[in-house]
C-alpha cells in the first residue's frame, strides 16, 4: 500500500448533474473540493458537452474552485482560454496537446494549475521527465467520453508507478483520477497512490450529493 501523504480530495462531475439547473447543481456539492467540468468535442471524444460560455457562467456562479477537464482537440489553442477566465485548474490531454510542455507553462503564466491526462492506454514512461512542469497529473481509469463506465483496474499499476514519481519529485503534484469512482472502487485507487478523485454518478446520482460525497471521504479516512 502506498497511499498519497497529500489530503484526499473530491471533485465531482457535473456531467451527471442536470444541464438545465447547473445553478442548483452546484449547490448540492457545497462540500465538493472542485467542481470536475468535463469539457468535450465530438472530435478527441465521441461526445459534446459544454464549452467557454457555459465555463464562463459556472465561474460567476460558485466560489469552489473549477477543475476543467479538457476532452478537446486544439488542446494548446483553447486551454490557456479557460485559465483566462479564472479557472483553479486546467487539464488538457496529453494525446491532444501538440506542445504540452510550452502548454503547461502557459497555464501557469495565466495563475490557473496545469494538469495532464493520460488516457487508460497512454505509458506515463514519455512524460516522467516533465512532471515537474504540473501541478496535477489525471489518470483517466475509464475510456474518456461517458459517465457511469466501469472502473478499469489495469490503470492501478500506473497510478503506483506515478505515485512513485510524484513521490520522488517531493510530492507536490495531484494524482487524480477519473472515471468508475465509487464506494467499492476508491480505496483501491487510493492504495494504489491516487489522492484526487472525481466522481460523477457516485455523487449524483444519490439523493444527497454532500452526503454522498462525505461517505467517499469517510471510507479514505479508515
Ligand atoms: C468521463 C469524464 C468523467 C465522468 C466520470 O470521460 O471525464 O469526469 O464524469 O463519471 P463517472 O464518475 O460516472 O464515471
Ligand atoms: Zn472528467
Amino acid at each position: 500500500m502506498t497511499p498519497s501523504p497529500r489530503t484526499p480530495c473530491i471533485h465531482p462531475s457535473i456531467l451527471s448533474a442536470d444541464f438545465a439547473n447547473l445553478e442548483r447543481e452546484l449547490s448540492r456539492i457545497s462540500t465538493a473540493d472542485a467542481v470536475h467540468v468535463d469539457v468535450m468535442d465530438n472530435h478527441f471524444v465521441p461526445n459534446l458537452t459544454l464549452g467557454l460560455p457555459v465555463v464562463e457562467s459556472l465561474r460567476a456562479a460558485t466560489d469552489l474552485p473549477l477543475d476543467i477537464h479538457l476532452m478537446i482537440e486544439d488542446a494548446d489553442v483553447w486551454a490557456p482560454r479557460y485559465a483566462e477566465l479564472g479557472c483553479e485548474s486546467v487539464t488538457f490531454h496529453a494525446e491532444a496537446a501538440q506542445a504540452p510542455i510550452r502548454l503547461a507553462r502557459e497555464l501557469r503564466a495565466r495563475h490557473s494549475s496545469a494538469a495532464m491526462a493520460l488516457k487508460p492506454a497512454t505509458g506515463i514512461e514519455s512524460y516522467l521527465d516533465m512532471l515537474g512542469e504540473l501541478d496535477m497529473l489525471l489518470l483517466m481509469t475509464v475510456e474518456p467520453g461517458f459517465g457511469g463506465q466501469s472502473f478499469l483496474d489495469l490503470v492501478l499499476p500506473k497510478i503506483r508507478r506515478a505515485r512513485k514519481a510524484v513521490d520522488d519529485l517531493g510530492g507536490e503534484i495531484a494524482v487524480q483520477i477519473d472515471g468508475g469512482v465509487n464506494a467499492e472502487t476508491i480505496l483501491r485507487a487510493a492504495d494504489a497512490g491516487a489522492d484526487t478523485f472525481v466522481a460523477g454518478s457516485a455523487v449524483y446520482a444519490a439523493e444527497d450529493p454532500d452526503a454522498a460525497i462525505a461517505g467517499l471521504r469517510g471510507l479514505l479516512e479508515h
